[in-house]
């Protein structure tokens, strides 16, 4: 990308403002007060009785959080607000330098929490770098968190590659690459953690999914069918081990480094392929609105759905009424 040229992150937020019917800012505010009006939870799968389960919202408050993806985007803004809202947050991810920067944003905000609590001391955050596409590193991870926490009793899974490309391109090498960091890192990750999950009080475990599950947008196939797959990893967590709360949050496009790596030149003719296939009819949302519901979602027993949709369109909303 040439100096000064937009992001393509940027230029989706600019063509889906332009398009009729966008939502305004005036709701965005709106909804960022009360996010139930812009998302939609799926029917519960979980019994009300299972086991670990607490009675009202405890919130975040010294709860052992483990966020993979954290060095930039929608996993550095839930490290943050969940620091902020008083959790001990262990961030992960492969850029060292991003990864520690994040750390000590997460950190200054869990001090900034506690000074406004009353009684409440400040509960610092952890980076330890992992790439997740190897196995033993992310079996490694789990116990240096584990061990740096004093426990985990919640993962957040926002660790994900999107590469622009189509179907007919789309080289063995690509598939696997895709793959290891947006299913095959969580599946090793959520493996390592089971153990210690199974020792927390309302363990739980949020998984970044997409709206493009069930409605692949052209050149996102192979971002699309790793995410199906992650949704079928909760799931199975789901049917397999009925006492955690495996929640994949849906998101549609929000600004983040996403789409970092597309070339301009590619990502201008998706946008429009997309504008036209009416894939862009939702507001674009900042990564910090999606932590908030990411937080939300952790710090709140009773919030059993085992899925939520972010900007609502994802094909297995659940029916109006
Ligand atoms: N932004 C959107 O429009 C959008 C829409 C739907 C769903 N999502 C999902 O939201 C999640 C967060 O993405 P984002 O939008 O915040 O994008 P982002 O800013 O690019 O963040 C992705 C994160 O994943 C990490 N990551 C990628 N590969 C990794 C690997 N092999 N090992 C360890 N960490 C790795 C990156 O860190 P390093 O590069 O430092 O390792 C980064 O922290 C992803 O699962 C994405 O699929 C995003």
């Amino acid at each position: 990308m040439a100096g000064g040229e937009p992001c393509p992150a940027a230029l989706l937020a600019a063509r889906a403002a332009a398009l009729p019917g966008a939502l305004g800012a005036a709701t965005r505010r709106a909804t960022l007060r009360g996010w139930q009006a812009v998302t939609m939870e799926h029917e519960s799968t979980l019994p009300a009785d299972a086991p670990g389960g607490l009675e009202g919202a405890h919130g975040l408050r010294g709860r052992r959080v483990l966020v993979v993806g954290a060095s930039s985007g929608i996993g550095r803004a839930v490290a943050v607000a969940a620091a902020g809202a008083g959790a001990r947050v262990v961030l992960s991810a492969r850029r060292t330098d991003l990864l520690a920067e994040a750390a000590d944003a997460a950190g200054a905000a869990g001090a900034a929490g506690a000074a406004g609590a009353a009684g409440a001391t400040g509960t610092g955050a952890v980076a330890i770098p992992c790439d997740v596409s190897d196995e033993g590193a992310c079996e490694a991870l789990v116990a240096a968190a584990a061990r740096a926490a004093g426990g985990i009793d919640a993962v957040v899974y926002a660790a994900g590659a999107s590469p622009l490309v189509r179907l007919a391109d789309a080289t063995e090498t690509v598939w696997i690459g895709v793959l290891r960091s947006n299913l095959l890192g969580a599946a090793s990750v959520l493996r390592s953690a089971l153990g210690h999950l199974r020792e927390a009080v309302d363990p739980a475990v949020v998984l970044l999914s997409s709206h493009s599950v069930g409605d692949p947008w052209p050149g996102l196939g192979v971002y699309a069918a790793s995410k199906a797959a992650l949704d079928e990893l909760a799931r199975g967590l789901r049917a397999e081990e009925p006492w955690l709360r495996a929640v994949r949050v849906a998101v549609g496009p929000t600004l983040t480094g996403f789409a970092d790596a597309w070339d301009s030149e590619s990502a201008s003719r998706a946008i429009e392929e997309w504008a036209a296939a009416g894939h862009l009819r939702h507001e674009v949302q900042q990564p910090e609105y999606v932590a908030a519901v990411v937080c939300d979602v952790l710090g709140d027993p009773a919030r059993r759905s085992d899925l939520v949709v972010i900007g609502g369109s994802a094909k297995e909303a659940p029916p109006a009424g």
